[in-house]
């Protein structure tokens, strides 16, 4: 990455290239979080609140960094967070982030408002893990659309976003005024659907502005319920996960419904400011769901020890976000790469160094608040 050629390792040093490589408007978009930030900076603080307590002489000589999640195998510990409107960050956007998720066999969960189709994203992806992130529109039959696509390109799980009923007030993006669905990214996935399309009076090529009008009254679902999990469960057979978990009740209603797993998160941030850390909000969820479905996490995820305390704390697994948006915005797919190649071997080292040689190994028993 253009570092004077030297690698970029520390996120802050990620943050800071990013913010030299992109508008003040985009890098403040991706950075910041909603309200006074409160828990955008509580979700990096609440992992030094928690120690490793290593245990030695275990032979780590080999290790194995693979996780179990939903009947699979996933060769690397992490997954792609889904991030929507890429193409702001760099022209290839999520075909670049696709590309190196396939260089180095990353599970990637593809957002509504990417900003090229899901098609288009899972050709590049071959046959790498992906699943698609679903905000659920208002317009049922569109979102029933969005979800069979997604079954037909090959996702294996549809990851129903549910902490966003509105968007957060986020005032970074209030003084820029910048909304990227209207600075033109993030529609791909709604004028490339049938059901979309049909409801405009001209389609997005004549019109794109008012595409996109359209587009801002339908793309999310305030009216939303419990019981209207099962009609997605009518729409598809693939396992259906529930991100925004942060309540123990939440999760207990997500087993009730029928949700396959969770995804205890806070967005990064971005919703409502004042929310319990993510990772504050783990061992009491794992506690009441663990053995159920499985429990998944995000929100704050900076390098390897966090990744080895998230499992620790009963994670079945932990997706990645603002640190691959930064290695993109560098520099397109080698620097999604390199960010990826450095966590994974982070983390293989925070493996070793913590006395164990496989995920699975670690439980609660290697973790202590402070
Ligand atoms: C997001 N996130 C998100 N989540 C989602 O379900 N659909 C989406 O389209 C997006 N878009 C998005 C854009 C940007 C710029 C960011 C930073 C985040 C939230 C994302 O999936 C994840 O929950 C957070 O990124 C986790 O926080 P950290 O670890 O990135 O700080």
């Amino acid at each position: 990455m253009p570092n004077n050629n030297k690698p970029i390792y520390h996120y802050s040093d990620l943050e800071k290239h990013a913010k030299g490589t992109l508008s003040h408007e985009v890098f403040t978009y991706i950075q910041s979080g909603s309200g006074n930030e409160e828990t955008l900076k509580d979700n990096e603080q609440a992992f030094k609140k928690w120690k490793i307590k290593p245990q030695f002489l275990n032979d780590v000589s080999e290790r194995n960094l693979s996780i179990s999640l939903l009947d699979e195998t996933y060769k690397t510990p992490f997954l792609l967070a889904p991030v929507g409107h890429l193409g702001a960050a760099h022209p290839d956007g999520e075909l670049a982030v696709a590309r190196a998720a396939k260089e180095k066999q990353v599970p990637y969960i593809v957002s509504t408002v990417s900003t090229f189709s899901l098609e288009e994203i899972a050709d590049e992806l071959g046959d790498t893990p992906r699943w698609f992130q679903l905000y659920w529109s208002s317009d049922q039959e569109l979102t029933a659309s969005l979800v069979k696509r997604a079954e037909k390109a090959g996702y294996s799980a549809i990851v129903v976003t549910i902490d966003t009923p509105i968007l957060g007030y986020r005032e970074a993006d209030l003084t820029n005024q910048y909304f990227p669905l209207r600075a033109g990214y993030g529609s791909a996935n709604y004028f490339a659907d049938p059901v979309f399309r049909s409801r405009l009076k001209e389609s997005p090529e004549v019109n794109k502005a008012s595409a996109i009008e359209e587009l801002l009254k339908i793309v999310f679902h305030p009216k939303l319920s419990w019981k209207d999990l099962a009609f997605i469960r009518k729409h598809t057979k693939l396992p259906i996960i529930l991100k925004g978990v942060l309540h123990p009740n939440d999760a207990i209603q997500a087993v009730d419904y029928g949700a396959d797993g969770i995804i205890v998160s806070n967005h990064g941030g971005r919703q409502l400011d004042g929310v319990l850390s993510s990772l504050d909000a783990l061992p009491n969820i794992v506690q009441e769901v663990s053995g159920k479905i499985p429990v998944l996490f995000d929100s704050g995820i900076r390098r390897g020890p966090d990744v080895i305390k998230a499992y620790a704390l009963g994670a079945d697994a932990v997706l990645l976000g603002r640190p691959y948006v930064y290695g993109l915005a560098i520099n397109g797919q080698a620097g999604v790469e390199e960010v990826l190649e450095h966590f994974l071997n982070d983390v293989d080292v925070s493996l070793a160094t913590a006395g164990k040689s496989r995920i699975s190994e670690l439980d609660s028993s290697l973790v202590v608040k402070v």
